[in-house]
């Protein structure tokens, strides 16, 4: 089924350079771009967005590395795109993520890992409508759609 998905770029990624970097291994893999844009997270929204975390220890810490610098929000689309973008952004802790994952492959941290990514169909929706309104995400019709599936695919 044709998804959509929610990735943010966190701070980390803008302070060491690695913004387009990260896009390009979600083009590459043939996921479309459907949003995109730069934001200034805030309390209100950090404690919204990481609700099932704000008793932990680490909350404080993890809040305020997400205010250091904006983030980028992107929706991505693609078939199954929300189980695949899950596989490609490896496990939490970098240190153990898979290489060949972006966070295998470009943290050593399990705070400071590069993306969140959406992990189910309903925080996808959830999060989406978290990050962008309505008209800040596309209809790319069928932009690239016969190359990147074979016609039953879609
Ligand atoms: P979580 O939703 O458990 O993981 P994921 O990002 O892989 O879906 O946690 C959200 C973020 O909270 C995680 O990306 C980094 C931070 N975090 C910590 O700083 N320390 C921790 O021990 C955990 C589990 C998460």
């Amino acid at each position: 089924m044709l998804e959509r998905t929610l990735v943010l770029l966190k701070p980390c990624t803008m302070e060491r350079g690695l913004m387009g970097e990260i896009i390009n291994r979600y083009e590459k893999k043939g996921l479309r771009i459907a949003g995109m844009k730069m934001m200034q997270l805030d309390d209100a929204i950090l404690a919204e967005h990481y609700a099932h975390l704000v008793e932990k220890s680490f909350f404080g810490i993890l809040r305020d590395s997400m205010k250091r610098t904006p983030v980028v929000a992107i929706c991505l689309e693609g078939v199954d795109a929300i189980s695949v973008v899950r596989k490609m952004t490896g496990s939490t802790n970098g240190r153990n993520a898979d290489l060949g994952t972006i966070r295998g492959d470009y943290c050593m941290s399990n705070q400071q890992n590069i993306v969140h990514a959406s992990d189910s169909p309903e925080a996808a929706q959830v999060e989406l409508n978290r990050f962008f309104r309505p008209e800040e995400i596309f209809d790319l019709g069928d932009l690239n759609m016969p190359r990147l599936y074979a016609l039953d695919e879609v």
